[in-house]
């Protein structure tokens, strides 16, 4: 397959990348560098543009003509997006209607696009299933949300065929050490308590530890990069096969709910180093649990986890952070 992957220079996209070009397909890279990095474009050409100027992505379309593309560009900072509402629907929504036309117009009809656990605000039961009703509590989530109803309307209208993939908590890096999570400011959980046992941070803030939870430390699934980055390549392989019908939503998650201490133990245990830890307030509008039941994406197209055991994931985190810290 001819694969644009639009935000490859990001986390998920580039680790994407990598899977899609070992899988034999070609990857060509569509990123404005807003959160992205150029170094992390390594398995196809970065064409440089923003999804906001029309002009650009189906300058990029024209000349690449892919077979289908992987839509990973986003802002994802939940706080961030309560405060400026605007910057995350211009980029998230707007960016997503520009990729939309710019596909109608020339021609491309598969899209796999990356949501998230975010749709589905503070859902009462557990494991979540895709058919919980989406109720996102923030503007991230709103445009989340919103980003899969315009892909559902666009299929209707122009023939279009589209998945999206509704992740939960991503984590982990390339186990070769090629692409890793590089955000700035750091807000996962993960690479924050490895700044903690590192001593880049004074200590590692847990928020909230009377959640009604077996700890009292919330409770969230973790899914390992390379896992994720394997139900893409799966998702747009079935798209371009043809076999896709009306569009899809894919829960990405393990099923296994980890809780904030948990986690810390287990990175005390894999880097051999004290956790100097705080605990505070509760955050606002942070769920117990959230736990996926991603039984569609086995069922439809024969996904399971296979990198996500905790350990392993915190392994590959802890070598992408003492490589990326030389
Ligand atoms: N990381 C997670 O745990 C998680 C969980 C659920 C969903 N998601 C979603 O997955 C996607 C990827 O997340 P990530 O952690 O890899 O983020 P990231 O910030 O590392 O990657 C996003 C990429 O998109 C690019 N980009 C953003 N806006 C753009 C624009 N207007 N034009 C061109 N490029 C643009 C950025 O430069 C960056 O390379 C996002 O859509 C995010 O909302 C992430």
């Amino acid at each position: 397959m001819n694969i644009l992957v639009i935000g490859g220079a990001g986390y998920i996209g580039s680790c994407t990348s990598k899977a899609l070009a070992r899988a034999g397909h070609q990857v060509t890279v569509f990123d404005n560098l807003s959160t992205g990095h150029r170094n992390l474009v390594r398995w196809g050409p970065l064409f440089e543009g923003d999804c906001l100027d029309s002009a650009s992505l189906r300058d990029c379309l024209d000349t690449v003509r892919p077979d289908g593309i992987i839509h990973f560009a986003a802002f994802s900072l939940v706080g961030e997006s309560v405060r400026h509402p605007g910057k995350y629907i211009r980029n998230n929504v707007m960016g997503t209607l520009n990729i939309l036309e710019a596909m109608r117009d020339c021609g491309v009809r598969n899209i796999v696009v990356s949501s998230s656990a975010a749709v589905y605000g503070i859902p009462q039961r557990m494991p979540i299933t895709e058919d919980t009703a989406a109720d996102p509590i923030n503007p991230y989530g709103e445009t989340k949300m919103f980003m899969e109803r315009m892909l559902a309307d666009f299929a209707r209208a122009h023939d279009l065929s589209w998945t999206a993939l509704r992740y939960f908590n991503a984590a982990g890096a390339d186990p070769e050490g090629e692409t890793g999570e590089r955000h700035s400011p750091e807000t996962h959980l993960i690479p924050r308590a490895l700044m903690a046992v590192d001593g880049r941070l004074p200590d590692f803030h847990v928020m909230g530890d009377d959640y009604p939870t077996p700890d009292g430390t919330c409770v969230r699934d973790y899914i390992h990069v390379q896992d994720l980055a394997r139900a893409h390549l799966l998702a747009m392989e079935r798209l371009v096969q043809g076999e896709a019908g009306e569009g899809l939503i894919m829960n990405l998650g393990t099923g296994t709910g980890f809780s904030v201490k948990e986690i810390l133990n287990a990175i005390e245990k894999v880097t051999g180093y004290p956790m100097p830890c705080s605990i505070g307030p509760r955050r606002p509008g942070d769920p117990p649990v959230l736990v996926a039941d991603a039984s569609r994406a086995r069922d439809v197209l024969g996904w399971t986890p296979e990198h996500s055991d905790m350990e392993r994931i915190i392994r590959d985190a802890w070598a992408w952070y003492k490589k990326e810290q030389g």
